[in-house]
């Protein structure tokens, strides 16, 4: 039984002070570990105070990014090493906004996996078609390439390490989610191409989140499909009532 994954990504978003108090608030409401995994990602500059504020809470925290070198002549990059010092459990790597308006390529996404791995961090490995692509009916094979890149050289040992994010870009930051059953068909086929990608991979287990304008009113429908193991939500996990409805909803 998976046990599903709720994942706030605040992306450029909250001062120290504005992450410092959502922390607290969701440390009172969620004291004990629950049906669901509740992970948080910060930005860089509030990673350290989240983690003082969470460090004897069952929930985890995530960076947004890492940089895969682990140290070096990189201004302006975080490594994995420092994150693991922040607190940092997981990692998101290759979030379409990385890959769009940084330029992140697979082979550099696939470096990343690498050392995130190596850190012992959890990455959550972003993948998701265009809406351009959708309509040309090209998603499945945009998945399978973005799966084989993104993953490539990765260990059946390792595969279970990783959590993949299902994010439809067009649906991201727009109020449009793809239906549960459009989720549902993309998120099963990530599912086969793990079972046949890697032979002992014991894909009925890997972790497969949905992430595109998650909201309370839909996180019941997607969480109820089969391969959906749980979320990750960008503007609807900035206000603490509807983020911490989302993982009440997901947890029933
Ligand atoms: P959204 O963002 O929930 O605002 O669509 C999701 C994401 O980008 O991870």
């Amino acid at each position: 039984m998976i046990k599903p994954i709720i994942a706030a990504n605040w992306k450029m978003h909250k001062t120290i002070p504005e992450a410092v108090a959502f922390a607290k608030q969701l440390k009172k409401e969620f004291p004990e570990p629950g049906r669901a995994d509740i992970v948080i990602a910060p930005p860089f500059t509030a990673l350290s105070s989240v983690m003082e504020v969470l460090k004897d809470s069952p929930i985890h925290i995530s960076a947004q990014n890492m940089h895969w070198e682990e140290k070096g002549a990189c201004t302006g990059e975080v490594s994995a090493t420092m994150l693991v010092d922040a607190g940092c459990e997981f990692v998101i790597v290759g979030h379409s906004e990385r890959r769009i308006l940084f330029g992140e390529t697979s082979k550099m996404l696939n470096k990343k996996i690498h050392t995130a791995l190596k850190s012992g961090l959890t990455p959550i490995f972003c993948i998701g078609e265009t809406l351009k692509e959708r309509e040309s009916g090209a998603t499945f094979r945009i998945i399978q390439k973005q799966i084989k890149e993104g993953l490539n050289n990765i260990t059946s040992d390792d595969i279970r390490r990783i959590t993949l994010a299902y994010e439809p870009i067009w649906a991201i930051g727009t109020g449009k989610t793809a239906t549960p059953l459009q989720a549902q068909e993309v998120h099963r086929f990530i599912r086969e191409t793990i079972a046949a990608d890697f032979e002992h991979a014991r894909a009925s287990e890997t972790i497969i989140i949905y992430g595109g304008s998650v909201k309370p009113e839909n996180t019941g429908s997607l969480m109820d499909q089969p391969d959906i193991n749980g979320a990750l939500v960008g503007g609807a996990s900035l206000d603490f009532g509807p983020f911490a409805d989302i993982v009440k909803i997901s947890e029933r």
